[in-house]
């Protein structure tokens, strides 16, 4: 897994493969690469198989320190405001470094290049790169190009082609692991910036979403977690010409021999449909746990969104999860804020928030999008408003939250061990079905492996306990 500034397992994986190359003066040197990386799920899943590719094509070895780098790499989020800001100021820094190491090749990609294409440069000279989403795999060709002619390359286009044909075989680097089933998104919410940014959506062909995540539990991974910016809206077609649909993949993903546990992120609520709602019944593989965007509770402020559900239908959908998977506990997304957004408005959110009664929810405060229909509303809430709503929203969330985690206390936890905790190397942490994380004492021998918990601490972020059974 990937961090903001990237996971120094990198680094560490990145010594497997020491390719080397001459300099004019006969020694021997290696090429290093480092990238940050802003934004989602799907920035950091892009940069892992961005680094994989310079790697496995270019001999690019991982660095954490940007002033060592030969390339450096910018992958871009701009979901929320200060995107542009961000990605100037770290520019700013990075032209520094150039100035002293005129040879380093400095590329921007992700949502940011994907909107702004030429204007990146305009700006900024000292980038020679410049990359969207769906065009990252021609980063081995683009880097030559530059070390060849010294001219910058600026490709955000929407290819027919798609990257995933120019990836190296995945590397596990873990027991769990995010797989890319669809690209882009076609709702049009209109406070998004995403169908923009990433296009419309192209679903991956099923035999090649299999095939990776075949290759991956041949590895080792037991867990995976299938990534779009909206998963449910899949559809390919298989080799033979056959359609499979969401719900027919996570069938197929599950009888993949060691695949365990199967997570998917992230979901819209008109596209859950009671085909995928009845995977819950017989696919045991597929975790409690489900993270459904509701935006907000209000009619009113749905319709402006354009979410194309009410609020009763959205309770509806969880209605029969509930039905199809008793246990199954839920997460949400939340704006707080919306153009028109009422204190009435604001309180169906909570009611919303209490009915549905969510795990754990992220919440955002609204942010223009240039270039969004939302954009063009008058965006009436003050400030102050929106910034108290959000304390509130929180507050309630986190009761809700810590009320979850302390009815664990004293159960048993199926967790799937992913290494050592962050914070104390003695340690070992995993994640619970319902995604909380677990610190527990342990041999380095169960790492990758499932193991049952039983929970002795709560704490506000994460839980404590003790291995049962192996
Ligand atoms: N389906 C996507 C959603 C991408 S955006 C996914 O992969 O998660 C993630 C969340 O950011 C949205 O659900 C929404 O709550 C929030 N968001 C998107 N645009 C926003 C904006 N303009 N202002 C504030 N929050 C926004
Ligand atoms: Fe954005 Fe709505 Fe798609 S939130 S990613 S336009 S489902």
């Amino acid at each position: 897994m990937l961090s903001n500034d990237y996971n120094i397992s990198r680094g560490l994986y990145f010594t497997q493969y020491h390719f080397l190359y001459t300099l004019s003066n006969g020694q021997l040197m290696t090429k290093k690469l480092h990238i940050k990386t802003w934004g989602c799920q799907m920035n950091k899943y892009d940069s892992s198989k961005m680094a994989n590719l310079l790697n496995s094509m270019q001999g690019f070895n991982w660095t954490e320190k940007i002033e060592d780098a030969d390339v450096l790499l910018l992958n871009t989020c701009s979901i929320r405001e200060k995107a542009y800001e961000k990605v100037f100021s770290m520019l700013g820094r990075w032209k520094l470094i150039k100035e002293k190491k005129p040879t380093l090749i400095i590329g921007v990609g992700g949502c940011v290049a994907s909107q702004e294409g030429e204007y990146i440069r305009l700006r900024s000279p000292c980038v020679d790169i410049v990359f969207g989403p769906q065009t990252l795999h021609r980063l081995p060709e683009m880097i030559k190009h530059v070390q060849k002619t010294r001219t910058p390359i600026i490709d955000v286009s929407f290819q027919e082609i798609s990257k995933f044909d120019r990836f190296p075989e995945p590397r596990a680097e873990g027991p769990s692991a995010f797989v890319s089933i669809i690209e882009g998104c076609n709702k049009y919410c209109a406070f998004c910036i995403v169908p923009y940014t990433r296009g419309e959506e192209v679903s991956r062909p099923s035999d090649d979403v299999l095939l990776e995540i075949s290759q991956l539990a041949e590895q080792g991974v037991r867990e995976v977690n299938l990534l779009g910016q909206n998963v449910n809206a899949y559809c390919a077609t298989t080799y033979d010409g056959e359609i499979c649909t969401f719900a027919d993949l996570l069938r197929l993903v599950a009888a993949i021999d060691g695949i365990d546990r199967i997570r998917f992120t992230t979901s819209h609520p008109i596209e859950l449909t009671d085909d995928i709602i009845s995977v819950y019944e017989d696919t045991p593989e597929l975790v409690s746990f489900l993270h459904l965007p509701v935006q907000s509770g209000s009619d009113s402020i749905l319709t402006a969104m354009k979410r194309a559900h009410t609020a009763f239908e959205y309770k509806e959908i969880i209605h029969k999860l509930r039905k199809a998977r008793p246990n199954i506990r839920f997460s949400s997304d939340f704006i707080i804020g919306f153009p028109g957004e009422t204190q009435a408005d604001f309180d169906q959110t909570l009611n919303l928030i209490t009915e549905v009664n969510f795990d754990t929810s992220f919440s955002f405060i609204y942010s223009p999008r240039p270039g969004t229909p939302a954009a063009e509303m008058v965006d009436d809430v003050s400030d102050q408003e929106k910034k108290e709503r959000l304390y509130i929203l929180q507050q309630q969330i986190n009761q809700q939250m810590l009320h979850f985690s302390r009815g664990m206390l004293g159960s048993l936890q199926r967790i799937l061990v992913e290494g050592t905790s962050r914070k104390n190397i003695m340690e070992l942490s995993g994640r619970t079905e319902c995604n909380r994380i677990v610190h527990f004492e342990g041999s380095h021998k169960i790492i990758g492996k499932f193991v049952d918990v039983e929970i002795t601490e709560v704490l506000f972020h994460s839980l404590r306990g003790i291995v049962v059974h192996i």
